[in-house]
C-alpha cells in the first residue's frame, strides 16, 4: 500500500504573548492508503496539533506534511475532520445535516439522497431522518457528525476524540459502528482517543506518545480478522487483544504527568 499521508521532522511550537510553547517533539509518521492508525498519549502532549497540522488548520513550525505525496497548505476536500466539539446544524434536520457538504458541492439531488440514505442505514439513524438535532440523544448527534463527514467522502478522515463526550454504552455502539463504516468504505483515518481499548479495537496500527513535548514512542501492529469487522463480545474474549491493550496501557501509563 502506497502512503496516503506523510509526517516527516513535525515539530511546533506556540507563540504566545508569555512566550513560546513547545507542543510537541519532532514527529515522524506515515499512514498507508486504506490505514486506519489510532493516536493515544497523555493531555497536552500535543495530538491535536499534530491532527490540526495533517488537517491543514496549522502551519507547522517545522517538517513537512504530504497527502498522496503532495505538500498540505491547508484545508482540502480530500481530508475530512470530526472533532470532540460537535459540528452539525441546528436549524438543519439530520438528513440535510449529512447532505450538508453535498449540498455545497452541489451533487446532484438523486445521489446525495442515495449517498445519505446509506449513512443513515450504516450509522443506525434509521426513523430519525426529519428529526431536528435537539430531538436527537448525544450518540446520535455524534453520529450525525460522523456521517456528514463521511458523506462528502474524503479520501482521508482526521477524527480528534469524536466519541469522547458520549457515556460508555453509546460509545461501544459507536465504536462498532465505525468499525463497521470503515470496513465498508475503505478509508484512510488517523483518530486521536485517551481510551486505550478504543485505540487498540479499532486500529490496524496504534501509536502510542511521550509527554509534552510528545514525540511517537512506540507503535504496535493489531492483527485484525479478514472481514475488517469488529466487536466488543469477540474483542473482550480474545487473549491476544488483551494482550495488545495491556500493553498499550503500560506504555501509555509510563508517560503520566
Ligand atoms: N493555540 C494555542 N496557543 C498556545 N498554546 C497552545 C495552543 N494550542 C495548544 N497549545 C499548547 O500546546 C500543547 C499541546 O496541545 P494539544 O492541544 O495538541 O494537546 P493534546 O495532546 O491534544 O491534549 P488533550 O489530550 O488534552 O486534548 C499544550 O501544552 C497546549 O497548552
Ligand atoms: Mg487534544
Amino acid at each position: 500500500m502506497a502512503d496516503k499521508i506523510e509526517v516527516s521532522g513535525f515539530r511546533h511550537f506556540f507563540r504566545t504573548e508569555i512566550g513560546s510553547v513547545q507542543a510537541t517533539g519532532t514527529i515522524d509518521l506515515s499512514i498507508k492508503a486504506g490505514e486506519f492508525v489510532t493516536l493515544v498519549g497523555p493531555s497536552g502532549c500535543g495530538k491535536t496539533t499534530l491532527l490540526k497540522a495533517i488537517a491543514g488548520f496549522l502551519t507547522p513550525s517545522e517538517g513537512n506534511i504530504l497527502c498522496d505525496g503532495i505538500p498540505v497548505r491547508g484545508p482540502g476536500r480530500e481530508r475530512g475532520v470530526v472533532f470532540q466539539e460537535l459540528a452539525i446544524l441546528p436549524w438543519r434536520t439530520v438528513r440535510r445535516n449529512i447532505g450538508h457538504g453535498l449540498e455545497i458541492a452541489r451533487v446532484p439531488k438523486a445521489e446525495r439522497e442515495a449517498t445519505v440514505a446509506r449513512l443513515i442505514g450504516l450509522m443506525g439513524l434509521g426513523g430519525f431522518e426529519d428529526r431536528y438535532p435537539h430531538e436527537l440523544s448525544g450518540g446520535m448527534r455524534q453520529r450525525v457528525a460522523v456521517a456528514r463527514t463521511w458523506a462528502a467522502d474524503p479520501e482521508v478522515i482526521l477524527m480528534d476524540e469524536p466519541f469522547a463526550a458520549v457515556d460508555a454504552m453509546t460509545r461501544l455502539t459507536l465504536q462498532e459502528e465505525l468499525g463497521r463504516l470503515c470496513a465498508a468504505t475503505r478509508k484512510t483515518v488517523f483518530f486521536i482517543t485517551h481510551s486505550v481499548d478504543e485505540a487498540v479495537f479499532l486500529a490496524d496500527r496504534v501509536l502510542v506518545m511521550t509527554r509534552r513535548p510528545g514525540t511517537i514512542k512506540a507503535e504496535l501492529e493489531i492483527p485484525r480478522s479478514a472481514s475488517g469487522g469488529r466487536d466488543w463480545d469477540s474483542f473482550t474474549s480474545d487473549p491476544l487483544m488483551q494482550k495488545i491493550a495491556g500493553d498499550v496501557m503500560h506504555l501509555v501509563h509510563a508517560e503520566r504527568v
